[in-house]
Order: structure tokens, then C-alpha cells, then sequence
């Protein structure tokens, strides 16, 4: 009988994805519309590695930079991957343990297939990234959200995870540094989660897309604390920043391994063989460090600029200020009730692109995420200008 997967209705476009495709007709328009939706870095990779790749692409002789590569990636980049881990991670992950994927979204898709029996129960913070949500449902998961309040800086409340845990909870996602808002989980909650989750037997699906994106602090790679029991999506679509040639990591232990190598390999048979010769050079170069130091550099005096734009032309919006990632997460609940219209409305009148907040939580529907990185300060603030104009002309309605 003709028909469709029931699995399939749980899969939805992405917001961000659909935004990109409004602001791109809009451009094509010629109108101005200011970026303040994406999660795409608005700095090229370092112009060395653009270079080398260049040389090779032109003088390279054979199918190096064309052929199918093994399905779990080139054994030069999962080494690559290895060292860098180990160097800024200071955690030993061996190159067997690692899958490359394309992509973290691919990444993430390999890991649910792996892990997920229909009717387990998986818990998702409130608020997080969109992504997860409906790939668990598409493979038969229960959600289960904990809240966690601005107030208290997005900590994730061990005790009240506890309460939460069931005999159906396969795994916990934690993202960090986080998308949408920015915190960074702390090393004492990490390891207490990581000896819940060890006692209580549950996977930590571990999302480092950002770990490199810290501007305050560092990165607490959980993996330390529990690595069996410990899955971690990757990508390196933020840092060299690559968005567009799909490419990621998962790392995991030695059981997990195989399986997420076989379920990445039904998807894409091998990850795209370019950019896998372009992330081993970038990462066993010392440009690397140079260029990484730039973007961290470059990203936190942005950021800056939004926190003060938000400051003064927002004085009612109640954020944190982000130690990490791309993101200032606000709510607006002094001005709107309903981001989602607000949304709508800086796009169709005011040329600004931002996320609602109701994409990330149940809880924070007044907030809005706000993008640091793809567009210079001057637009930002503007930006955030024609956010603040946009509220006090029509907020009541919002
Ligand atoms: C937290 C997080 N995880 C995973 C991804 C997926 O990244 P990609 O598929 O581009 O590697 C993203 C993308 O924005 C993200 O923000």
C-alpha cells in the first residue's frame, strides 16, 4: 500500500535552516537584512591551510582528494583528532575510538540509532539545541526535560536530574558550551553527573560542538569522568569553521565504537574525503593555534558588543553573559510574550534574523537567541537597535 513512514512526521526542518532560506530570498531582494540567527562562524578558515589545500587540489596526482576514504575516517585525521584531544583536552582517546562523521548532526543521528530502543527515556535540558528532539522521537524516545533557571546561571541541579532518572532512562544530553545560551557546565557538576550516570547506568551524550569556543574559563571534557558510559558529538563546523563541507566526530568507548562506525556508514558510506584532507592539516599545523586564538579573540570583543548593546538599548532583558559558544540567550518577558511573532516581525520589518526562544524550551518563550558571530559590531548593535525599536513599537501585541 502506498503511504509513508509514521517515524518520518517526528523530522522537521530546522529554524535555522528555514530562516537561512528566507534571508537568502531577502538578499537576493537586495534587501538588508542583519544575521543575527546563525550559528556559522563569519571568519574563513586560516588562509594557510586554504593554500595548501589549493596546491594539492591543483598538483596532487591519484584519487587522494576525490576517492571513497574508510567509512570511519582517514587514519591521519583520526590521529590528528587524538592529539588535539589529548593536547587541549589532556584525555586519551585512541584513534580506534574515534568515528569521523558528516558532520555533528550525522553525529548525532549515528549516535541515537546505536543507543535507542522505542519507549526509552531520554532527557533533555530546557532549554537546548533543536537538534536532538526529533531524532529521539524518530527513533522511538521519550523526551524528558529539566528546566534550569537563568537565575542560577543554566546549572544543571544534580538533585533534581536525580529525581528525573527512571529504569527506561538510556541518556542525558549536555551541551556544552552550550547552544542557545552560552553557560558552561563546571567541573564538580560534570563529575557529579558523570557518577549518576555511572551508578544509575545511562549514556551522557556529550555535545562539544563549541569546545573550543570559551571565552571565560575552560572546557570540561566529561569524557574523563565516566568513559564508558560517555558518547561526545563533535564538528568542525565552528572551529576551522566548515559548516558547509559537513564534517564532525563522535568519540566513545570501545563497545559504542563499532556501532556507531556501522550506523554512519549505512548513512553516508564515508564522510566527505576533502575536507577530511583539510581538517588534518589544519589540525596538525601550528597555524591552528594562531588562528584559533584570533577567532576566540575576534568572537569574545563581539560578544562584548552585544552584552552592551543589550544593556542599554534592552534594560529588561534578563540574559547571562556567554563564557562560550556563539550565542546570547534573552528573554525579553519585560517587552513580549510570544518570540516566535517577534521573530516574524523583525524579518518581515525590521531586517533582522533571530532565533525564537520556543525552538529551545517550553520555558523561555519571550527569550530570543542572538548570534555573535557572523556579523562585525557595527551590525550587531545595529541589530540589537532595531530589536529594542521593534519591541517598543509593538511589544503589547506580542
Ligand atoms: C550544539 C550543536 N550540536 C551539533 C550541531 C550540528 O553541527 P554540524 O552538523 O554542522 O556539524 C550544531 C550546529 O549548529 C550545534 O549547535
Amino acid at each position: 500500500m502506498r503511504g509513508f513512514s509514521q517515524t518520518i512526521t517526528f523530522l522537521r526542518e530546522s529554524p535555522t535552516r528555514k530562516i537561512d532560506a528566507i534571508r537568502e530570498r531577502l538578499k537576493r531582494e537586495n534587501r538588508d537584512v542583519i544575521n543575527l540567527s546563525a550559528g556559522q562562524p563569519g571568519i574563513q578558515p586560516p588562509i594557510e591551510i586554504r593554500s595548501m589545500l589549493a596546491n594539492q587540489l591543483i598538483e596532487g596526482k591519484g584519487m587522494d582528494l576525490y576517492g571513497y576514504t574508510p567509512s570511519q575516517g582517514i587514519m591521519e585525521l583520526r590521529e590528528a583528532v587524538s592529539e588535539d584531544l589529548r593536547r587541549l583536552g589532556g584525555i586519551d582517546v585512541s584513534p580506534d575510538n574515534i568515528v569521523i562523521t558528516a558532520g555533528g548532526q550525522e553525529g548525532m543521528f549515528a549516535t541515537f540509532m546505536t543507543i535507542l530502543n522505542p519507549g526509552d527515556e531520554v532527557i533533555l535540558l530546557d532549554p537546548t539545541y533543536f537538534g536532538y528532539k526529533p531524532i529521539i522521537e524518530y527513533f522511538g524516545g521519550r523526551i524528558k526535560r529539566l528546566g534550569l533557571s537563568l537565575n542560577e546561571g543554566f546549572r544543571v541541579d544534580v538533585e533534581k536530574l536525580k529525581e528525573l532518572i527512571t529504569n527506561k532512562t538510556k541518556a542525558l544530553v549536555i551541551v556544552s558550551p552550550d547552544n542557545p545560551t552560552g553557560s558552561v557546565i563546571d567541573r564538580d557538576t560534570a563529575k557529579a553527573i558523570a557518577d549518576l550516570a555511572k551508578d544509575e547506568d545511562f549514556w551522557i551524550v556529550s555535545d562539544e560542538a563549541y569546545r573550543t569556543l570559551i571565552y571565560e574559563g575552560e572546557h570540561t571534557y566529561i569524557y574523563r569522568y565516566a568513559p564508558d558510559h560517555v558518547i561526545s558529538i563533535n564538528t568542525f563546523s565552528k572551529d576551522p569553521g566548515i559548516p558547509g563541507w559537513r564534517l564532525g566526530f563522535i568519540y566513545g568507548p570501545s563497545d559504542a565504537v563499532p556501532k556507531l562506525k556501522l550506523a554512519a556508514e549505512e548513512m553516508t558510506y564515508c564522510p566527505p574525503v576533502i575536507a577530511q584532507r583539510f581538517v588534518t592539516m589544519y589540525l596538525r599545523s601550528e597555524v591552528r593555534f594562531r588562528h584559533l586564538k584570533y577567532i576566540v579573540e575576534e568572537y569574545r570583543s563581539r560578544r562584548d558588543a552585544a552584552v552592551k548593546a543589550l544593556r542599554e538599548y534592552l534594560p529588561e532583558a534578563r540574559f547571562i553573559v556567554p563564557r562560550g559558544s556563539m550565542f546570547v540567550f534573552a528573554d525579553l518577558s519585560g517587552y513580549i510574550k510570544d518570540s516566535e511573532r517577534l521573530a516574524e516581525l523583525l524579518l518581515e520589518k525590521f531586517g533582522v534574523t533571530v532565533i525564537p526562544g520556543t525552538y529551545f524550551s517550553d520555558i523561555y518563550r519571550s527569550a530570543i537567541r542572538i548570534s555573535f558571530v557572523v556579523e562585525s559590531i557595527d551590525r550587531i548593535v545595529e541589530g540589537i537597535r532595531r530589536i529594542a525599536e521593534a519591541v517598543s513599537e509593538y511589544g503589547r501585541s506580542l
